[in-house]
């Protein structure tokens, strides 16, 4: 199948990339490298650089294509999707403090840009549209979140996400694109060497000697899912029986205390012969939700997922990988 990945060149993205060409497929990635760079898909196949042209022409095999373009650009999107089975529409504004210091580029990207892609999606036919959503477009609920809790978005990247969603079962309504909303946990792993998410961000300060500071008394909880537990839900979402937009919480269904994450992260370091990071307790964060974890039962009838990873090998796992070359800590 040819899958087109928008923001291909991320962390989600090029762990995705390179689960589906292990699996035979075609892969088209456009990204804009605002974020992602080329080098993150140089390991999974020979990286194929097109153009508008070249992407219209078809699709090779054997290789992951890159098409540097803007996902707000309608003719790189159009020439995109071109021949795409599967639109997975990762490129985002990935950051809450981002779309609060500039929340009109939010909505320029997370919005106007995903309407652009279910566009040129709609009009090159493509038959499945699999947008990366957020918690954050449910915002603050009463916890576990799941699929039929009303939205109570407190960021513009929520909102924004919240839209998009919006936008996916539209377009299906209006014009039979058959979507998929995929809302994440916290996602943690290989290739996430840039992010500034917690596990990322703990492992690049232990790698600098830096100590790891927990706000509050660290009692607030995350649902932590493993980067390869998600690619099979995406690629579920993808390939399953026609949605319609409907909505699926896509986490490990676990509460985790910032504390226990902490500790299980420091015992990785200690197993793989390292020092334990040092800790400190600093002031709790303004707006810093108490509880969040996710109720995944919806993925697990309709998608036949579930997450599998346990946290302590994923964190070996996300480690190991961070271990293997000193340029990844780098961001
Ligand atoms: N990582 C998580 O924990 C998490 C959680 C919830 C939702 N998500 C969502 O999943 C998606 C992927 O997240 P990620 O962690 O891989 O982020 P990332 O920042 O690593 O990747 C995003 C990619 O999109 C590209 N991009 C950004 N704006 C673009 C534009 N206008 N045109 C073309 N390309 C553009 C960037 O260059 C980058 O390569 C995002 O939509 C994000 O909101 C991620």
């Amino acid at each position: 199948m040819q899958w087109l990945l928008t923001g291909g060149c991320g962390f989600i993205g090029s762990a995705l990339a390179e689960r589906l060409v292990a699996e035979g497929h075609a892969v088209r990635v456009l990204d804009n490298l605002s974020v992602g760079k080329p080098e993150a898909l140089a390991d999974i196949a020979p990286l194929r650089r097109i153009e508008a042209q070249g992407a219209a022409a078809g699709w090779t095999r054997g290789a992951v294509e890159l098409m540097v373009g803007d996902i707000r650009d309608a003719d790189a999107a159009a020439a995109a999707c071109r021949g795409a089975a599967v639109v997975v529409h990762l490129a985002a504004n990935a950051g809450v403090m981002q779309s609060i210091a500039n929340p009109r580029a939010d909505m320029d990207v997370n919005v106007a840009g995903t309407l652009g892609m279910l566009e040129a999606a709609r009009a090159a036919g493509c038959g499945r549209f699999v947008l990366a959503s957020s918690n954050a477009a449910l915002g603050a609920v009463e916890p576990p979140a799941h699929e039929g809790r009303a939205p109570n978005p407190v960021s513009p990247y929520g909102a924004a996400k919240l839209a998009a969603e919006a936008y996916c079962l539209a377009y299906h309504h209006a014009y039979g694109l058959s979507s998929a909303v995929l809302r994440f946990g916290n996602v943690y792993g290989p290739r996430s060497g840039h992010k500034g998410s917690v596990v990322a961000l703990f492992i690049r300060q232990a790698l600098a000697g830096q100590p790891w500071e927990i706000h509050g008394d660290g009692g607030q909880t995350r649902d932590f899912v493993f980067i390869g537990d998600l690619v099979r839900a995406v690629i579920a979402a993808g390939t399953a029986a026609p949605l319609g937009g409907e909505v699926f919480q896509i986490a490990s269904a676990r509460e985790t205390t910032i504390n226990e994450l902490a500790d299980t992260l420091a015992g990785a370091f200690e197993a793989a012969g390292r020092p334990r990071p040092a800790m400190r307790h600093g002031e709790r964060r303004a707006g810093d939700v108490a509880r969040n974890y996710s109720d995944t039962s919806k993925a697990a009838e309709r998608l036949g997922w579930r997450a599998e990873t346990p946290l302590p090998e994923g964190l070996c796992r996300t480690l190991d990988w961070f271990l293997a070359d000193p340029r990844r800590a780098t961001g």
